[in-house]
């Protein structure tokens, strides 16, 4: 969607869209444009008896005869001091859902909110234009018989604002954030016939264009390296693991990196230990943990920030065949222990395992945080409300929960304790992949990455319940969401890049 920034003006075609404060009052714009359509727009608002101004509230008048637009869309603002940046892009995006499915292929948003609400001119807009933006993503390079209708039809946006300039300024930022959730949707939501190790190492390869520094493990350097872990899982199928670091150098020189690690498992049948057929289409966004972590490096280094990051992404396709790992093998990680096996389908534990130990022994990093789709326990005690935060840090956990809860993507912390830990301990080898029974899956999970982790602060990001929706919501269109970008990006740029 082309988006411009202007000031405030008549339009003359399109759809237009101005602001109404709870209780129905207009803003400037909007009055402006009443008496411009010989108070059109007042009438609509004291006809509409369910339209109060509350947010989320919208009212249309289609072909207003007086001015020479398509329609004219009273959005609802609620009450001027609860108005931020969350509440403005949500607006971006529901108008934007609302223009589409209106057929409208060029809208204006004309909403000022003056010296009413707490956000400045420049950022209003380039949050509501953020909003629109990210509603707008769309997964259709496959579809090759979309009739029009099907299609979105908004292809131009203008936010008008008192300060253009500082819009445009503004959105610089946003508009790159909006660019790296575009990649790791494109990532998570390509299918594993194209998209496996190999390939998404590419991807990642990609963004040395960036500026970023990017080094493909192969399967030769990672045996060399001894991810026993890793290689166990790959070794079914017939594409090879990668293993990917990605480098982003924007603070001090030889100040330790943030690292930033991702399970990248392009599609998990199982394994021997196979799933069932229904829903297994769902296991190509097994990698989501992955594109979020190629994501948010891309931002970095779009908007240079000014943190020294390591993201290292483990790449494999967890496949049964006659190569394939079984239950009850015993493999070496790269940190000396060794795991049992018992189950092959909790393969993500495995190739973090060896991404976690090579994170912190390369690069001894300030702290670690992974991002995987661990476990289906965790949408059974979460849903897809929130994610399932674990940490060995109660500072770097509080932070990420502040983080999330600014973005809209939520977390909630589950605990960790040696009880739990215990449940992994193995009689044939230093640790088991699973515990034997089904009680606190999620946490038996985050038990077993901890073992791969020294005095590291580590966090853990069980994203298998939002990492793809089933339905639309204000800024995130159904299908893969991009959780953890906004807030891994909002909790680097809130404490390690402002001056203290
Ligand atoms: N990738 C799955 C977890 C998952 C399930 C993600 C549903 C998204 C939606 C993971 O590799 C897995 O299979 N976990 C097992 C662990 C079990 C064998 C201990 C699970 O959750 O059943
Ligand atoms: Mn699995
Ligand atoms: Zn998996």
């Amino acid at each position: 969607m082309k988006i411009e920034f202007a000031e405030f003006e008549l339009p003359r075609s399109g759809a237009v869209v101005v602001g109404a404060w709870e209780g129905g009052v207009l803003t400037g714009s909007a009055t402006r444009l009443d008496q411009a359509t010989g108070g059109a727009v007042a009438r609509a608002v004291a006809a509409a008896p369910r339209f109060h101004g509350k947010k989320n509230e919208l009212i249309a008048i289609i072909g207003p005869p007086e001015l020479a637009v398509s329609r004219i869309v009273v959005a609802g603002l609620g009450q001027p001091d609860a108005v931020d940046a969350r509440l403005l892009q949500d607006l971006g995006g529901n108008l934007t859902a609302h223009l589409n499915g209106a057929g409208e292929s060029e809208a204006s948003f004309a909403i000022d909110l003056g010296d009413a609400a707490p956000v400045k001119a420049g950022d209003a807009a380039a949050h509501l234009a953020f909003g629109a933006e990210l509603r707008s993503y769309r997964f259709d390079k496959y579809r090759t018989t979309q009739k029009p209708e099907q299609r979105p039809s908004l292809a131009s946006l203008t936010v008008a604002s008192a300060s253009p300039g500082e819009a445009r300024e503004s959105y610089r930022t946003l508009g790159a954030t909006a660019a790296a959730v575009f990649l790791t949707r494109d990532l998570v939501s390509e299918p594993a016939n194209t998209l496996y190790p190999e390939t998404l190492a590419e991807q990642a390869g990609a963004l040395a264009e960036l500026g970023l520094a990017v080094e493909i493990l192969d399967e030769d350097r990672l045996r060399e390296l001894g991810m026993g872990a890793v290689l166990g899982v790959a070794q079914g199928s017939v594409r090879p693991p990668r293993v990917v670091v990605m480098e982003h150098r924007g603070g001090a020189p030889g100040s330790p990196p943030l690292g930033f690690i991702g399970k990248g498992v392009t599609f998990d049948t199982g394994g021997i230990s196979i799933k069932p057929a229904a829903g297994m289409g769902d296991m190509k966004w097994d990698m989501a943990g992955a594109g979020v972590v190629i994501g948010l490096m891309r931002l970095f280094a779009a908007r240079q920030a000014k943190i020294n990051a390591v993201g290292i992404v483990a790449l494999v396709e967890n496949m049964p065949s006659g190569a394939a790992q079984r239950p009850g093998d015993i493999v070496r990680s790269m940190s000396g222990q060794t795991i049992e096996v018992l189950n092959t389908d909790a393969e993500g534990r495995l190739v973090l395992a060896d991404a976690l130990w090579y994170c912190q022994s390369r690069f001894k990093p300030k702290l670690m945080i992974d991002l995987a789709t661990l476990t289906g326990a965790v949408i059974v005690a979460l849903g897809s409300q929130h994610a399932g935060l674990f940490s060995n840090n109660d500072q770097l956990a509080d932070r990420l929960l502040a983080a999330g809860n600014a973005v809209g993507e939520r977390l909630w912390r589950l605990p960790l304790a040696d009880s739990y830990d215990r449940a992994i301990d193995s009689d044939a080898a230093d640790v088991k992949n699973i515990s034997g029974d089904r009680g606190a899956g999620s946490i038996i999970g985050a038990q077993f990455l901890q073992r791969f982790v020294n005095k590291v602060p580590w966090a853990h990001l069980d994203i298998a319940g939002v990492a793809w929706s089933k339905k639309d919501a204000p800024t995130v269109p159904k299908g893969a969401t991009a959780f953890g970008v906004r807030l891994l990006d909002r909790f680097v740029a809130e404490h390690y890049e402002k001056a203290k």
